[in-house]
């Protein structure tokens, strides 16, 4: 079948002949379009005392500006009612005050410069330390708890206390924020939007524009990239190209350039850790305490999953008899930060991943062989009450891993070199991912499919998941070939809408694959019953006029390949073409809407208990870095990894994922660092790091000069679409054992046997800081 095939991403083509059509370009087709363009304020907090619109008015082009007074519903932008989409108050340098609306978008710049407007500053808090020290928290505080800590801390040889605090990200989609709207000839709303949660799109515009759901359509074709930054952020814009076409009639472009997106949507939450640890005399953990707090920004937006995430992954592999895990969300006057790959899974990991390495020379072990003693057995729970099923498969990635990347055996020559290299040292590590598959908000583990059969045989489907380029769409192409038993070429894949399929989750949590697939093999399965029995009575016909009479049951029709025959016999088969063709004469219903919710899911949020995920996917990976000790420039030499993804779906989708994925995590956690003015000045507050040039991202110099990446054979999840498990966010956990072997060539310029701190991320500058300081214990 078409599932499990190496197939390339539907849209590759597309793609890398510059084809795609993204929200914006839709625009370009439009007639009579205007274009948005924000008025940023230039403090990180202050309240807005004079607002002057109306010199704008004057700007050759400039049709209306947008502000507070025009919205008819909610002046709202998000789901917890603390992001006015106009404020009064300014919450973080670079807030859009108010829209102005032109005939191209250089007005409508113009427009904005010409507004007046005064502002008196307020105090801002800028960082974690700040915001701790004001005890300025936002959302609720919630804490994971199993065992005794105490009792765990007064049975353990050995207890370490530490801190740490791990930076945020920039999404850096290559497609900036985009919406495009306009208003039908009777009064509804269509908006295009960049957006991986349309539903929750439709339902801002909506209570913005104080009208009810079905007079709002949201569309999302595809995304140039999503990575989480596009599962909140892009409600506000919608609803400012909505409003001002529902205000203009005309219809209106918003798209975001590189320095507004950076300037004004949330990112990755940097994170602090106070924790204390607990090891037996075999260096096996037993208690561990830990306060996290994360830098939320100005608003709450998803901390509040976030945290939750991070406080289910902060075990990542591990077993831990006593654990307390405090998290609380800071508010600071910065961006609202937001989903990012891994939603916090990623921060939470780090803690430990962390630990571990840091504490390994002071409890006399390798930090491999550490890591080892500590993966949960067979039969173990997480500290939130999961049962950890297949957790035999960490044994099997780690020691499948460590012989195909012939770990020991460089280990010695890594040792070797770093003896006759003193100005040049080596690491090389490995690392783990257990990472939890669905939504901890159960709710969202539901999902649905349109599947429509037409006359001639030819299959569309729609599905309520959107294309980030992770091959969503493709994978779903895949599925319904498989389930409807047609060639991959009869079906096709109509654009995500909320009128076509409502009420839809946010493609996230890695789930879409899961959750869609679902939904339109439901769709596909009912289909195919009605079509069986038809067939039934076709296939019985048609074998009385070759073999003799051979009664055909609906339940033996096999569809396969475009066939459909009675089991065991290919050869007495029909087009499924001439199927579909007689199933209409006789008036069956050819299409059907699907729909799926994971089974067994229960999560209690207040007492952080319950199981909140369907299965865990497994991963490993080894890397080996050099690190220059003159400059603390590093490159990655090597790099393999062990991923399980199921039975997959798509492996060339797969294996994408799986490489970008680490080459995101590697790039947060070596390269990639915001950098906010936090001095007292005039600029206090503002993003120093606005473009590319100033925030470093992966390119083809960083990535490992060998790069083995290969999916876990005979690995089979029981229960979901087709046996395969998600791939969008694990991986990016996999660059763990970047920083660590990092850590590990830094330590080596020092004596050994000391704790390494190294700083997140791990930037040349950081780790020359850190191999000096071990250079002092040598
Ligand atoms: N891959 C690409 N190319 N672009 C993206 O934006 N987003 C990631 C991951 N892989 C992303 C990506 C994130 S954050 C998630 S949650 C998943 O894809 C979402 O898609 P899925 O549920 O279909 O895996
Ligand atoms: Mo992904 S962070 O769940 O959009």
């Amino acid at each position: 079948g078409a599932v499990g095939e190496p197939l390339p991403h539907e849209s590759a083509e597309l793609h890398v002949t510059g084809h795609a059509l993204y929200t914006d370009d839709l625009g370009v087709r439009l007639q009579n379009v205007l274009h948005a363009w924000p008025l940023q304020a230039p403090h990180a907090h202050a309240r807005v005392t004079r607002l002057n619109v109306a010199p704008a008015l004057t700007v050759p082009g400039v049709v209306r500006v947008l502000t507070a007074d025009d919205v008819p519903g909610l002046n709202d932008a998000g789901v917890k009612h603390d992001e006015p989409l106009f404020p009064t108050e300014v919450m973080y340098h670079g807030h859009a005050v108010c829209w102005v609306l032109a005939e191209s978008s250089e007005a409508a710049r113009l427009g904005a410069l010409a507004i007046e407007v005064e502002y008196e500053p307020l105090p801002a808090l800028l960082t974690i330390g700040e915001a701790i020290a004001a005890e300025s928290f936002q959302g609720a505080q919630s804490t994971l708890r199993r065992g005794d800590v105490t009792l765990g801390f007064e049975q353990a040889a050995h207890i370490f206390e530490g801190e740490f605090e791990i930076g945020g990200q920039e999404h850096f989609y290559l497609e900036t924020n985009a919406a495009l709207a306009h208003v039908d000839e009777y009064g509804q709303v269509f908006v295009q939007s960049s957006t991986q949660h349309p539903t929750e799109t439709q339902e801002i515009v909506a209570h913005v524009l104080g009208r009810a759901s079905n007079e709002v359509t949201v569309q999302c074709l595809r995304m140039g990239g999503g990575f989480g930054g596009k599962e909140m952020q892009p409600h506000g814009y919608a609803a400012i190209a909505a409003l001002g076409s529902v205000l203009t009639g005309r219809p209106v472009r918003l798209r975001l350039n590189r320095t507004q997106d950076l300037t004004l949507t949330g990112k990755r939450h940097p994170f602090h850790a106070r924790w204390k640890v607990g090891f037996d005399e075999g260096g096996r953990l037993l208690a561990l305490q830990a306060t996290l707090t994360s830098d939320g920004g100005w608003s709450l937006d998803l901390s509040e999953p976030v945290m939750a995430r991070a406080l289910c992954h902060i075990d990542n592999a591990y077993y831990i008899p006593h654990v307390e895990v405090h998290g609380r969300i800071g508010k600071t006057n910065k961006t609202s930060q937001t989903a990012f790959r891994g939603f916090g899974g990623p921060q939470g990991m780090a803690v430990i991943e962390d630990l571990l390495g840091r504490c390994a020379p002071l409890l006399g072990l390798e930090a491999h062989e550490l890591r080892r003693r500590n993966f949960y057995q067979p039969g173990e729970a997480t500290p939130y009450g999961q049962p950890v099923r297949h957790a035999e498969r960490l044994e099997d990635v780690w020691s499948t891993l460590l012989r195909t990347s012939d770990f020991e055996a460089r280990q010695e020559e890594v040792r070797a070199f770093n003896a006759a290299h003193p100005h040049l040292k080596r690491g090389l590590a490995i690392t783990p991912v257990k990472f939890g598959i669905s939504f901890n908000f159960t709710s969202y583990n539901q999902a649905g499919a349109l599947v429509h059969v037409y006359k001639d045989g030819s299959v569309l489907i729609n599905h309520g998941g959107t294309e980030m380029g992770q091959g969503l769409h493709s994978k779903m192409l895949q599925v319904a070939a498989t389930a409807l038993g047609v060639p991959l070429s009869c079906v096709r894949l109509a654009p995500t809408r909320t009128d076509k399929v409502p009420n839809t989750s946010a493609t996230a949590a890695s789930s879409g694959a899961d959750l869609n697939g679902g939904a339109i093999k439901d769709a596909c399965e009912q289909i195919k019953l009605r079509l069986a029995d038809v067939a039934a009575g076709s296939l019985g016909a048609l074998a009385a006029t070759k073999v003799g009479a051979l009664g055909v049951h609906p339940e033996d029709v096999r569809f396969e390949n475009g066939r459909v025959f009675p089991v065991g016999h290919p050869e007495l088969g029909m087009d499924f073409r001439q199927v579909v063709h007689d199933a209409y004469h006789l008036r069956t219903q050819l299409w059907a809407a699907g729909y799926y919710r994971t089974p067994g899911l229960h999560w209690d949020r207040n007492a952080m208990q319950g199981e909140p995920f369907k299965y865990f996917a497994y991963g490993a990976s080894v890397s080996e870095v050099e690190v220059d000790g003159f400059t603390g420039a590093y490159r990655l030499r090597r790099v393999d990894i062990l991923h399980d993804v199921g039975d997959s779906l798509s492996p060339l989708i797969d294996l994408g994922q799986v490489e970008g994925g680490f080459v995101q995590g590697a790039g947060w956690l070596t390269l990639e660092e915001l950098r906010w003015d936090t001095g007292n000045g005039p600029h206090r507050g503002r993003l120093a790091t606005q473009a590319a040039s100033t925030y470093k991202l992966p390119s083809f110099s960083e990535m490992p000069e060998v790069f083995n990446v290969a999916l876990l054979e005979r690995a089979a999840e029981s229960g979901v679409v087709y046996g395969s498990k998600a791939v969008g966010e694990p991986p990016l956990m996999l660059a763990f054992s970047v920083r660590e072997a990092l850590r590990q060539a830094a330590a080596a310029f020092g004596q050994g046997g000391h704790e390494t701190y190294l700083p997140s991320p791990a930037t040349p500058e950081a780790v020359f800081w850190t191999l000096d300081a071990a250079r002092q214990t040598a």
